[in-house]
């Protein structure tokens, strides 16, 4: 097996660290995964393996660790709501201690950049040596749990250099929406949503957003210069993203950071909120506008700091950005960037080292 790599993806050109490159890359991916799932009559190109996989399924079992079970937490959600197939999110190194009863039919699906995580390989072998099926979602064909497992749908990032995953989180969720909607076509489900035109759609605000650097480097400046700590809130895929925003974060810029559910602050973490604690709110779900606005009050009276980013259509007075507007299934596509984006500034403007953070490996390979 070869892979060809143009020497440009593994170079930094004119950027000066490789994540902001693979930042400005994802629309890009998008226009080539667009590409290479689409047919000549502008349907849905899929192994057909993948697809009787995952007719055969009564229950999907996802599999991934770090950033890949961020991204698999959005993807359970296209799974149930578009194609109505059962879907249960396993971080990888706890799947064994805390194994689920399985259903009479699992497909378990491995998401994972790299294809080398030792903690998904793990739980791959175990469920061959059960005789399941599985998928592997991966950056990288050639890798151990692509040779190892029974099909692998490929997520066209091009190399990730950077330590801290971007490009590869926003493939993979497009790849997950674009096996969603196969699923529930080849079900013979109706669905209105085009994938690969509202990806495109997403294509383009990504890149509207990439434009508006500037802009989030300010909001860095003022939330992320001197703090030590920062919180996340989110409802719905929104709490998805934030857990996503808040682990890239600390991993480069080492602010202890957390993404919470908007409804769990007056469960406990609302006492962690002090005079000038950042807060960044997402809010780009109409479902569940009001109450994360409800939320930022909360903390705002208690002294924090906060920052809302909402999705055209949605925003109020003061948000702090307001991002294009897409389709409702595909706004971690969108949200993720800023977010990534606020991790690049605070890492930079507190002299981290942005592509190699201590203590991480791109790959981790032992258990
Ligand atoms: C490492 C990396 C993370 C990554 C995780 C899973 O911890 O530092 O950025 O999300 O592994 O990697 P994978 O290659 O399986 O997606």
């Amino acid at each position: 097996f070869t892979v060809e790599i143009d020497a440009m993806d593994i170079e930094k050109g004119t950027y000066p660290h490789f994540m902001l490159k693979e930042i400005d890359e994802q629309p890009f991916v998008m226009r080539k995964i667009i590409q290479e799932y689409q047919d000549t009559n502008d349907e849905i190109k899929l192994d057909e393996n993948v697809r009787q996989a995952m007719m055969q399924t009564d229950r999907v079992y996802i599999i991934a660790a770090g950033t890949s079970y961020h991204a698999g937490l959005v993807g359970k959600q296209f799974l149930e709501n578009i194609a109505n197939v059962p879907v249960e999110v396993h971080i990888a190194s706890e799947f064994s201690y805390n194994m689920p009863l399985l259903s009479e039919k699992p497909l378990f699906v491995f998401i994972s950049q790299s294809g080398e995580t030792a903690d998904s390989r793990s739980v791959l072998v175990k469920i061959k040596e059960l005789g399941h099926p599985s998928l592997t979602l991966t950056n990288v064909p050639g890798s151990t749990l692509s040779r190892e497992a029974d099909y692998t749908l490929h997520l066209h990032a091009g190399p990730e250099i950077a330590v801290a995953s971007t490009k590869a989180y926003t493939a993979q969720i497009a790849v997950l929406a674009i096996l969603a909607v196969d699923t529930a076509k080849t079900k013979g489900l109706t669905i209105e949503f085009n994938p690969l035109q509202e990806l495109a759609i997403a294509a383009n605000a990504m890149e509207a957003l990439t434009d508006q650097k500037e802009v989030i480097e300010e909001i860095t400046k003022e939330f992320f210069i001197e703090t030590r700590n920062a919180f996340y809130i989110g409802r719905g895929v929104d709490y998805f993203v934030v857990q996503e925003a808040s682990l890239k974060l600390k991993e480069i810029s080492y602010i202890q950071a957390e993404g919470f559910a908007g409804g769990e602050l007056k469960h406990g973490t609302i006492a962690l909120i002090e005079e000038g604690t950042p807060v960044i709110a997402l809010a780009t779900q109409e479902s569940v506008n009001y109450s994360i606005r409800g939320n930022v009050q909360e903390v705002a009276a208690r002294g924090a700091k906060t920052c809302v980013i909402s999705l055209k259509g949605l925003e109020q007075e003061g948000d702090t950005m307001v991002l294009p507007h897409v389709h409702e299934l595909l706004t971690p596509l969108v949200s993720v960037v800023p977010m990534q984006l606020l991790a690049y500034y605070a890492a930079l403007h507190r002299d981290c080292d942005v592509d190699k953070p201590r203590n991480l490996a791109k790959s981790v390979t032992v258990e």
